[in-house]
């Protein structure tokens, strides 16, 4: 049975599951100059690529329960750009992202999709900690990775890059549970 993937509405935003269809704004988005700027590969990918992102991620959902979104600002028909959780293998973390069309930079997009990503993955997965790669000079993005919360941990080489790791805990870890009558009251 295949997975159903939800959506959720942030307030300004709807984030739901991406579809075939979006490929074709995403190859719009990643010809913009200087969204693939600090990524490991800055080349605008081909359009089968998209693609094959786009099925990767059903593939995602499916074995994790999280996975990327499309991100679709109230009024538009075309997503903007993605955001959400991805296992990484390499270092057997679950990390938040995103990307964002130029066009809607600077309106605090990418901070209500990637706070609703963050609680979606905490409320309903035993995440004990989500991480965020950012690259050193992308001093945008490290601000949303700031205003969500998540705080700096180390820098490291993956991907043939330089970048910063942050890092969330979930809110329960570290609490001591009591239970009723039993905490001396
Ligand atoms: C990074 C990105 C997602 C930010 O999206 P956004 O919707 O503009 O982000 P927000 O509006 O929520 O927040 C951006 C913050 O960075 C700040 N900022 C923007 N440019 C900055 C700069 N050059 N230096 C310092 N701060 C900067 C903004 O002022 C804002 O902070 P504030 O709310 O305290 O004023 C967007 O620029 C993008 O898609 N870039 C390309 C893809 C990418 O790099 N993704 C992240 C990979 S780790």
């Amino acid at each position: 049975m295949k997975t159903e993937i939800p959506s959720i509405n942030t307030g300004r935003l709807t984030l739901r599951p991406l579809c075939a269809a979006d490929a074709q704004a995403l190859f719009h988005i990643y010809q913009q100059e200087g969204v693939l700027r600090y990524f490991p590969n800055t080349k605008p990918p081909a359009l089968e690529r998209i693609e094959g992102f786009i099925t990767s991620q059903q593939a995602h959902w499916e074995k994790f329960g999280y996975g990327n979104w499309g991100i679709l600002p109230d009024g538009r028909e075309n997503i903007a750009g993605w955001v959400g959780l991805q296992f990484l293998p390499e270092l057997d973390e679950t990390e938040v992202g995103f990307l964002l069309g130029k066009n809607l930079w600077g309106l605090g997009y990418a901070t209500e999709a990637a706070r609703a990503s963050i609680q979606f993955g905490f409320e309903n997965f035993k995440l004990d900690h989500i991480i965020a790669l950012v690259h050193p000079d992308n001093l945008a993005s490290r601000r949303v990775i700031e205003k969500c919360g998540l705080s700096y941990i180390d820098r490291l080489h993956l991907w043939g890059i330089d970048l910063l790791r942050y890092s969330l805990v979930a809110a329960n870890k570290g609490r001591v549970l009591t239970a009723p009558g039993m905490d001396g009251r």
